[in-house]
């Protein structure tokens, strides 16, 4: 297959920008709010390690299947999809891998922006001083009232969707991979610092043992299906978003250590986020299963009880929004560089439109927090159906349909040629995982815990 050397929306320049732009769009809201509150409506332990194995065995692979096939379509991950299949007198329908991804990304653009405007509202809470001497009943209600608030709410959720499109729409390396250069490495610093503090609380012990301690006893089918779809979510698969920046990757790199430096780093992120926030949860007599609000809830106590925690509260917000803010411009890429591409037109516009939908789509996530918090669908509410159907649906099955794709569709000879992996064993392992494990492992265990 004659991989293009270029794509029309330019190229990374380099290694190292690719793997900031993906470690931007991976290490986002999953791995510090979501990652434990999952973490802790699934009982910690065991749910911990299908997650991480999730992530060894399904989610890396199918992340390399993804980069490979962006960088030899050079373009959208739908018009990718049509030309790779195309190439290989495949039936056109294989661009549905394409579609389903950009509506998935699309749905979680629009609940994703509304978590992450409650981050922006707390920057300014934070440096305001709400937080100063608070207590977990004073922290939980503060972060009640902002959730019963949905005039509040929307503002921050048009804020930060903005935000993204403004990015989005002047291309993405011009500001933002600068500007991640510098903070996810301070994002680090912090997380180090809020660890080192949970260190001395007296919940620590039981933090640990609540996130690594195994016990099979508490795993249902769903928390292992939700463990599969988080490793999906936190690593940007199943939808394009990894396929959308393969395709500014130059050819000559190699997919699969670029690939594991991502891994590594936004697993790691998550880990620090979860030991930093249990030991305080513990310590502070509050819920591991709070749900949503957890993150939102432990920290603030956390930095009211250090020397200067207001600076460095409200820095960690600030942080936790550009992660964010870099995540979400990798879920909006896909479809506005398909509607450049084929609708001819610009990319503000593309934008605009893009981000418009997903605004009006994310007032339900909105009122799924105060109006509409009754209104239920087999027990969910509006932001929670959204999350389940996205996260532990679609993305899984984007992900086997890739699998599939690489691992049975394409010849060997073109997958070697351009994944550029040196080590045979290595490659031949990566091959039986898309053939056989990942498409097995994830049908059964959407089958099983779906049932
Ligand atoms: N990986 C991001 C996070 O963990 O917050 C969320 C995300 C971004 C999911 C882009 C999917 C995606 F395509």
């Amino acid at each position: 297959m004659a991989a293009e050397q270029s794509s029309i929306h330019g190229l990374w320049r380099n290694r190292w920008l690719f793997i900031l732009a993906a470690t931007g769009s991976a290490v986002g809201l999953g791995n510090i709010w979501k990652f434990p509150y999952i973490t802790g409506e699934n009982g910690g332990g065991a749910f911990v390690l299908v997650y991480l194995f999730c992530i060894c065995l399904i989610g890396l692979p199918v992340m390399v299947a993804e980069v490979m096939l962006g960088r030899a379509g050079r373009q959208s991950p739908i018009n990718t999809m049509t030309a790779v299949a195309k190439d290989l007198r495949l039936h056109r329908d294989w661009a549905g891998i394409g579609w389903m991804g950009a509506i998935a990304g699309f749905l979680i653009l629009s609940f994703y922006s509304v978590i992450a405007g409650w981050a922006l509202s707390y920057i300014f809470k934070m440096g305001g001083g709400a937080f100063e001497g608070a207590t977990a009943e004073s922290s939980g209600e503060i972060f009640g009232a902002l959730l019963a608030n949905p005039g509040e709410l929307l503002t921050w959720h048009t804020i930060f969707m903005v935000l993204t499109i403004a990015v989005v729409a002047r291309g993405v390396n011009a500001g933002l991979e600068k500007a991640i250069r510098i903070l996810m490495p301070l994002l680090f610093v912090l997380l180090i610092m809020l660890l080192g503090y949970a260190l001395s609380t007296d919940g620590f012990d039981q933090g640990f043992s609540f996130l690594f301690n195994f016990d099979a006893s508490k795993l249902t089918g769903e928390s292992v299906v939700v463990a599969l779809g988080h490793a999906f979510f936190t690593l940007s698969l199943g939808l394009g978003a990894i396929m959308a920046y393969g395709a500014y990757m130059p050819s000559d790199v190699s997919i699969g250590k670029t690939v594991l430096a991502v891994g590594v780093l936004d697993t790691v992120v998550a880990l620090a986020a979860g030991l930093a926030i249990f030991p305080i949860v513990f310590a502070n007599g509050m819920e591991p299963g709070a749900g949503p609000g957890l993150l939102f809830q432990t920290l603030p106590l956390a930095f009211s009880q250090m020397p200067a925690g207001t600076v460095f509260g409200t820095l960690f917000f600030i942080l936790v929004a550009f992660a964010a803010w870099s995540s979400s411009i990798s879920l909006a890429e896909p479809v506005v560089a398909w509607a450049v591409e084929s609708k001819g037109v610009s990319r503000i516009k593309a934008g605009a439109w893009v981000g418009f939908s997903a605004w009006i789509l994310g007032i339900g996530t909105v009122l799924s927090f105060n109006h509409w918090s009754d209104v239920t669908f087999m027990g969910k509410t509006f932001f929670d159906s959204l999350d389940f159907l996205t996260a532990n649906i679609m993305l899984p099955l984007g992900g086997l349909m890739i699998a599939v794709f690489v691992g049975w569709k394409m010849k060997e000879a073109d997958v070697m040629a351009e994944v550029k992996m040196s080590n045979p064993v290595l490659f031949e392992a990566w091959r039986l995982i898309l053939k056989y494990v990942a498409p097995v492992g994830i049908a059964f265990v959407l089958w099983n815990g779906l049932q």
